[in-house]
């Protein structure tokens, strides 16, 4: 890990704070969805590690699907809004309790989008829980109803988050050496 860990200018939340905070998470969705139906949507790929540790915190019966979605446009460390969907789901959602679990709330466009899909298939109630959140770069309110930690507004990166599809791995939350991704999208920029 020591070659990926020196690209970190520092670590933000650790992996003891990450798995105390999932283990209440974990407790407060097993006692509000008690005795109901209850589906996850996990959102590829980012919000892998964090559901395969929220699910083993979750005490209730539950189902748990994914669904993959890409941004197009835009800097590497930017959102565009621009949203597709690559992988639906397999599970039909009408009627069921659903959550989706995201790995981080920044602009607020891939939730917006992932709301207004999956509402149109009448699920029988929709909310969101996200492993991280950067309020101050929100562009479109979006309803959170679970929250693991609110974020400053830095590009981070491990526990499922990926710069350039790599990082994911690190268990721990990290800053991401500015220097890393600022020439490379300085120079995408001016060839556009
Ligand atoms: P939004 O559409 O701006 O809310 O962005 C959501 C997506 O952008 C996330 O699912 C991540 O894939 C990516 N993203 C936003 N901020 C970060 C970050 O700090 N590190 C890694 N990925 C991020
Ligand atoms: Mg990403």
């Amino acid at each position: 890990m020591a070659d990926l860990e020196k690209d970190i200018a520092k670590i933000l939340i650790t992996r003891e704070q990450l798995a105390a905070r999932i283990a209440e998470l974990g407790a407060q969705i097993s006692r509000e969805y008690a005795g109901k139906d209850l589906l996850l949507v996990c959102v590829l790929k980012g919000g892998i590690l964090f559901l395969s540790d929220l699910v083993r915190a979750i005490r209730i019966p539950h189902e748990f699907d994914f669904m993959a979605i890409s941004s197009y446009g835009g800097a590497r460390t930017v959102s565009s809004g621009v949203v597709r969907i690559v992988m639906d789901l397999n599970t039909n959602i009408e009627n069921r309790n659903v959550l989706i679990v995201e790995d981080i709330i920044d602009t607020g466009h891939t939730l917006t989008y992932m709301i207004g899909n999956l509402r149109t298939r009448k699920p029988a109630s929709l909310k969101i829980c996200t492993l991280l959140n950067k309020p101050s770069r929100r562009e479109i309110e979006v309803p959170v109803d679970y929250v693991g930690f609110d974020i400053p507004n830095e590009f981070v990166v491990g526990y499922g988050l990926d710069y350039n599809e790599i990082y994911r791995n690190l268990p721990f939350v990290g800053v991401l050496k500015e220097e890393l991704y600022t020439r490379v999208e300085e120079q995408e920029h001016s060839a556009s």
